[in-house]
């Protein structure tokens, strides 16, 4: 098996791997570090937690120690805390050569950030949208001699979702020079490889890691079949039993909404369990400070929407819960693969009602994984069921009585503008929308009725007719 050095690396960034635990190359880095080093676009698809940051980490900081200036490289990741953790790996693994990084993401002080970015930081780490408002408001920096542009979990970048990156894409793009390397990382890029290679045109070197199956070994995948009622009560058994036989196991629940990730997280306080949430209704100081103290240990339990899905590592997680099924395959894979990583054991357990199991399906089929049941003590679970139903309803209305839904509100009003509409107009256009809608629904409803009304007439005439 090659070692850093024969793959290319200077002795000095050898050094630094050894002392952050990274001796032998994983075959994503084996594979993919040679043609990025020889000044190849590469695209890399590997599964969760086997080292994807590092195979783009370390070539850029190779290269630039030997050409050092900035902005020598922009890296554009989709969520806030992962760009977050990018940036760390580059400022850890550059230290020796004074590598000096900047992080551009929304619901952070911009004028600060225009600063940073006007001093020529080496590495740009940037979630989409709010680089591309530096770019269309400022004109302090510029990225026209960047020689690395990397896009880490590329196909969540180049999806058309709720969150759309790419109108903010083209943006950046276009400030960018045509001659530069791109590399695209991913554990499911296979999907978008014909978007992905409209930004990677420089025969891109691709490399897929070769395995049956598209979830790590070492995942004990479960799932507990439960109707929607005793879900929570599963949850706090599940959580309940995790807790009184390992100590030091972190575990992470996923959800399917902000308010569902809200009321879990208050009702799992309510059990005494130390738990902290993470969702995009949080405030980006909120979200940090509570992803902190979750990595520290000081809460064992976050509980989160989707936001927190890709590319955390989080080497203490055991326990991915998907409190939600999810509806697509690939948000499964990321989600369990916050746990069992860089050759670590972990459990993933799916909770699904009877409406999911056809999604289940869809899972194994893609995964090429069967998920087995995981034996729960039902008694144990009944036992609690309405203690935990009672508690989840108070919750639910004490948060009615705050300003949660209203918050909702204001940050949607907030997107909106932010994607220059005009939000009262807009409230309007959904109102006479819905109008029509439901005069349509009307009218469509008053023709059935006519048409009933008609057809029992009609029977009557037939019925008369036959008794004459
Ligand atoms: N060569 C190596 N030897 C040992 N550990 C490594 C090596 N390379 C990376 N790691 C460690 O493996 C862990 C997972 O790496 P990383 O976060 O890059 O995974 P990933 O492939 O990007 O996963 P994801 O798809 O979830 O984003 C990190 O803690 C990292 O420090
Ligand atoms: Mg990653």
């Amino acid at each position: 098996m090659a070692d850093f050095s024969s793959l290319g690396l200077s002795d000095w960034l050898v050094k630094q791997c050894k002392q952050l635990g990274i001796n032998k190359p994983t075959p994503v880095q084996e594979n993919c570090m040679p043609p990025i080093l020889e000044g190849r676009d590469c695209m890399g698809c590997a599964k969760t937690g086997s080292g994807k940051t590092a195979a783009f980490v370390l070539p850029v900081v190779q290269k630039l120690s030997e050409d050092p200036y900035g902005i020598f490289c922009l890296v554009l990741t989709p969520t806030r805390s992962l760009a977050y953790q990018i940036a760390e790996q580059f400022r850890v693994l550059g230290k020796p050569l004074g590598l000096r990084d900047c992080i551009i993401v929304g619901g952070m002080d911009m004028v600060s950030q225009a600063l940073e970015l006007s001093n020529q930081p080496h590495v740009v780490v940037a979630t989409p949208g709010r680089l591309a408002d530096h770019i269309r408001s400022s004109d302090t920096f510029s990225m026209s001699k960047i020689q690395f542009l990397i896009l880490d979990e590329a196909d969540r970048l180049l999806e058309q979702g709720c969150t759309d990156f790419t109108k903010d894409l083209e943006t950046i793009l276009a400030t960018l020079p045509a001659k530069r390397q791109t590399l695209l990382f991913s554990a499911t890029l296979t999907d978008t490889l014909h978007e992905l290679k409209n930004i990677a045109m420089n025969k891109p070197f691709f490399w897929e890691s070769k395995s049956e199956t598209r979830t790590v070994e070492e995942l004990d995948q479960r799932y507990i079949l439960t109707p929607e009622k005793v879900k929570d009560a599963y949850l706090v058994h599940l959580i309940q039993t995790f807790t009184d036989e390992h100590d030091d196991w972190s575990i992470i629940i996923f959800t399917n909404t902000c308010k569902d990730c809200q009321v879990l997280t208050m009702m799992l306080r309510e059990f005494n369990f130390p738990t902290i949430s993470l969702h995009s209704m949080m405030k980006q100081k909120q979200r940090f400070a509570n992803l902190a103290k979750f990595k520290a240990s000081v809460f064992k339990i976050l509980v989160a929407t989707d936001v927190a899905a890709r590319g955390l590592d989080i080497p203490t997680v055991q326990v991915v819960i998907n409190h939600n099924t999810p509806g697509l395959p690939k948000i499964y894979i990321h989600r369990v693969g916050r746990t069992a990583r860089a050759g670590r054991n972990g459990v993933s357990i799916t909770l699904v009602t009877q409406y999911d199991i056809h999604l289940v399906h869809s899972i194994e089929g893609q995964i090429q994984t069967k998920l087995k049941e995981y034996p729960v003590e039902e008694k144990e679970v009944l036992k609690i069921l309405t203690q935990v139903n009672v508690t989840r309803r108070e919750i639910e209305i004490k948060l009615e009585s705050t300003d949660f839904d209203e918050k909702k509100e204001i940050n949607k009003r907030k997107q909106l503008i932010l994607e220059g509409k005009d939000p009262d107009l807009e409230a309007k256009r959904k109102a006479e929308l819905e109008k029509i809608r439901s005069q349509k629904k009307k009218q469509k409803h008053g023709q059935l009725k006519k048409k009933l009304i008609k057809r029992k007439q009609l029977k009557k005439k037939k019925a008369a007719q036959a008794t004459a």
